[in-house]
C-alpha cells in the first residue's frame, strides 16, 4: 500500500498522464483536453450525501466552467456501475437548494484500483485508506498542475471559489497581473511588485489616475475586463 501511494503533484509541475474508464467511456488524460483546463476532482464515495450535494452543484455549473474553456473531470474509489447508479439517482430523485432534475454529464473515472488516485495523491490514510479525500487539481491547457485543494471527508467544496479561482489565474495569465485577497471579476489587480530600486521608484512615481499605489510593493490598478463566464 505504502509503496503505491503517489506524492501529490506539486504547481508548476506537468500533471501526471493516464488512461481510465469513466461514465463517458475512455479518458486519456491528458490527449483529450489539449488546448482546455481541467478541474479534476476526487470524491470519498458514491450514494454519499456530501458528495451528492457537491456532484448536483458542479453540474449545475457545468457549463459555466465551458464558458471559461475548462472541463470537469469526476473520480471515486467506486465502480462505473456504481458510478451509473449513483448519477441516475441524482437525476430522478434529488432535489437541493433548487436544484432537481440534475444530469451529471462531466466524466467521473472509475478507479477501483487506485491507480489514477495513487498519481495524484488522492488516497491519504490519516483520512482512509480506502476512499479518496476531497482534491481538486486546476490544470492549465498545457497540463501543468496550477492550484492543488485538499478538503477532508466531511467537509464539501465551494464551487465558486474554484470558480473565482480560475478566473483569477487566466486573468494573471491574460494581462500579468495578481489579485488580492477575496478578489472576485471587477475589483482592481495588483501590479506585480517591481524587481529594482529603480523599477519601485518610477512604479510610485508613475502612479496616476489609473494606478494606486499604497506603497512602492503595493500598486493597483483597474481590473482588466473579461466578460465571458463571470
Ligand atoms: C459524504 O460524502 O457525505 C461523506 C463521504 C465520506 C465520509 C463522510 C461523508
Amino acid at each position: 500500500m505504502c509503496e503505491k501511494q503517489g506524492r501529490m503533484p506539486l504547481i508548476g509541475e506537468k500533471a501526471p498522464s493516464f488512461k481510465a474508464e469513466t461514465t463517458q467511456g475512455t479518458v486519456n488524460f491528458p490527449d483529450d483536453y489539449k488546448g482546455k483546463w481541467v478541474i479534476f476532482f476526487s470524491h470519498p464515495a458514491d450514494f454519499t450525501p456530501v458528495c451528492t450535494t457537491e456532484f448536483m452543484t458542479f453540474a449545475s455549473m457545468q457549463d459555466e466552467f465551458k464558458t471559461l474553456n475548462a472541463e470537469l473531470l469526476g473520480l471515486s474509489i467506486d465502480g462505473i456501475y456504481s458510478h451509473i447508479a449513483w448519477l441516475r439517482t441524482i437525476k430522478e430523485k434529488i432535489e437541493y437548494k433548487g436544484m432537481k432534475d440534475v444530469e451529471v454529464n462531466f466524466p467521473v473515472i472509475s478507479d477501483l484500483t487506485m491507480e489514477v488516485a495513487n498519481k495524484f495523491g488522492m488516497i491519504q490514510p490519516g483520512e482512509s485508506n480506502t476512499q479518496a479525500v476531497r482534491a481538486v487539481f486546476v490544470i492549465d491547457p498545457k497540463a501543468t498542475v496550477r492550484a492543488v485543494l485538499y478538503y477532508p471527508l466531511s467537509n464539501g467544496r465551494n464551487m465558486q471559489e474554484i470558480k473565482r479561482l480560475l478566473i483569477a489565474m487566466q486573468h494573471s495569465d491574460e494581462h500579468g497581473i495578481a489579485t488580492p485577497a477575496n478578489w472576485q471579476i471587477g475589483d482592481d489587480v495588483i501590479i506585480p511588485p517591481p524587481g529594482s530600486c529603480g523599477a519601485a521608484k518610477e512604479r510610485v512615481e508613475s502612479a496616476g489616475d489609473d494606478v494606486e499605489c499604497l506603497d512602492w510593493f503595493l500598486c493597483l490598478k483597474k481590473c482588466p475586463h473579461k466578460e465571458k463566464g463571470v
